[in-house]
């Protein structure tokens, strides 16, 4: 059941707001180039919204696992008071709407190159009873917003659009947004340390092509192509190490299933 296209928004932060002392980025100020990324060809991939909306009616990336385990560490670490959130790479915000729903005065920000997907967000957002502020924008203003201003940093599915050095910057800077006792999720892809990237990539597509059937054949061709050009899954250790030297503490690890990965990170002492 996919959802088919739910129509555009303007481009721009959505409802004209912009986050409060968020600014916008010189190019110099970036943290992070996105290797191989042209953001135009990202944001139509995602911008034909259905496809992904598949995946996530059929659970083929496992989000209900990783955001059940995200519940369970919110709940346990953050307790039930209200939350300041930012989640870059919002996209629908299906499963952040989920995790938040019955949260008091909920703060949520979003960041996502795709208005089809942000206009599924502000649906599911408000559903929940949060009043979301959305921006149609690269995820890197949402990073280069004020310090110690977020409880919750929600990224899932994103993180890999950046090569190495551009991941370390990202988890820096989100590191920096974090409020003393804040926490981040973090989903993403992952490769196996013995393989390389094209290995990976085109592994993970041959999956993809055998097990997501219910995915006609023009998606799995455009999921290959996409992977190929924009997809850079690092490895457990990689990753470990990038958070180290971020100024995290030792990332826990809520779940895998094949090459998804769900971690909760704290800030080191
Ligand atoms: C695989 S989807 C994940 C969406 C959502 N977080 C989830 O887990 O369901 C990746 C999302 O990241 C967005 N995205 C990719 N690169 C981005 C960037 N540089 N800035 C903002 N959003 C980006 C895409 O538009 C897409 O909505």
């Amino acid at each position: 059941m996919g959802a088919g296209r739910i129509g555009d928004c303007n481009a721009g932060p959505a409802r004209g707001q912009s986050e409060p002392g968020g600014g916008t980025l010189d190019a110099g100020a970036q943290p992070g180039s996105f290797a191989g990324m042209n953001e135009a060809e990202v944001r139509e991939f995602f911008d034909g919204w259905a496809t992904y909306e598949a995946i996530l009616d059929h659970e083929a990336m496992h989000h209900p696992a990783f955001f059940a385990a995200a519940g369970a560490a919110v709940a346990r670490d953050l307790g039930a008071r209200p939350l300041t959130v930012l989640d870059l790479g919002c996209g629908s915000a299906r499963h952040a709407a989920r995790l938040l729903t019955g949260r008091p005065a909920t703060a949520y920000t979003g960041y996502d190159l795709s208005t089809t997907a942000l206009a599924a967000a502000r649906e599911a957002l408000t559903a929940a009873g949060i009043d979301p502020v959305l921006h149609a924008a690269d995820l890197r203003q949402g990073l280069a917003g004020p310090p110690d201003s977020v409880d919750l940093i929600l990224c899932s599915y994103a993180l890999h659009h950046l090569e190495t050095a551009g991941k370390g910057v990202a988890l820096a800077a989100a590191r920096r947004r974090l409020r003393p006792g804040g926490r981040m999720l973090l989903i993403d892809l992952a490769r196996e340390a013995d393989e390389t990237r094209e290995v990976t990539t085109e592994a993970y597509a041959s999956w993809v092509e055998r097990d997501w059937t219910f995915l006609p054949a023009a998606a799995h061709r455009e999921i290959r192509a996409h992977v190929r050009a924009h997809d850079f899954p690092e490895d457990d250790a990689t990753l470990l190490r990038l958070a180290r030297e971020t100024g995290w503490a030792k990332p826990e690890l809520l779940a895998r299933e094949r090459w998804h990965r769900g971690w909760w990170l704290r800030p080191g002492d």
